[in-house]
């Protein structure tokens, strides 16, 4: 796979505490290596997993999302469900829910959408800016925060259950071939 166009770094640290808490630090060079790292991040999981995604406008966070998509088969376009707040898909690979919740204004909207069976669900979802959503939100399994850097994005990926630990020892061995 060619993703990475500039410069990739793929494993920094991996880190064991006494919860056994993983964390992973990529860096992807451009878009490429931001939908690659989205693509494996979703093999990693097998495609099922709550993923929280933290970051300001402009971080990456739907286009990681995307290479989320195209691990699952979606070849489409991705936009940020920004007013709808999530956007299902049914794909070959299993079900995708991709919440933005930008706009949340009160969690019970949620419960309006459905969103509790959702979750509950044997599905892979990821969710944009799940601070607005905190206190109703189930926990992640992994906690992704992504920042600009000087060329490309910064994402720092932190196990919040041991699916999400195993996970993340995956991508940590997997993301090494991005170059
Ligand atoms: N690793 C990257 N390097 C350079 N540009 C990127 C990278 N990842 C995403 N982008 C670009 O950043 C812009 C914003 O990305 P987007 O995924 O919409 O951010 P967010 O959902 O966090 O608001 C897009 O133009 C996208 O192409
Ligand atoms: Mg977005």
């Amino acid at each position: 796979m060619t993703a990475c166009r500039y410069r990739c770094r793929p494993l920094i640290s991996l880190k064991w505490d006494n919860v056994s808490k993983t964390t992973i630090i990529l860096e992807a060079g451009d878009e490429a290596a931001q939908v690659a790292i989205g693509r494996q991040l979703a093999d990693a999981l097998e495609y099922r997993g709550i993923v929280y995604l933290n970051g300001e406008l402009g971080a990456g966070k739907t286009t990681l999302t995307r290479g989320v998509l195209r691990a699952l088969g979606h070849d489409g376009a991705v936009k940020s469900p920004t007013y709808t707040l999530v956007e299902p898909y049914n794909l070959d690979g299993g079900r995708v829910y991709h919440f933005d919740l930008y706009r949340l204004a009160d969690p019970e909207e949620l419960e309006f959408l459905g969103a509790r069976d959702m979750f509950a669900d044997e599905s892979l979802t990821l969710v944009e800016w799940p601070i607005r959503g905190e206190g109703w939100l189930p926990a992640a399994d992994v906690v992704i925060t992504l920042s600009l850097i000087e060329q490309g994005r910064r994402l720092v990926l932190e196990s919040g259950s041991d699916h999400g630990a195993r996970a993340l020892t995956r991508l940590a061995v997997s993301s090494q071939d991005i170059s």
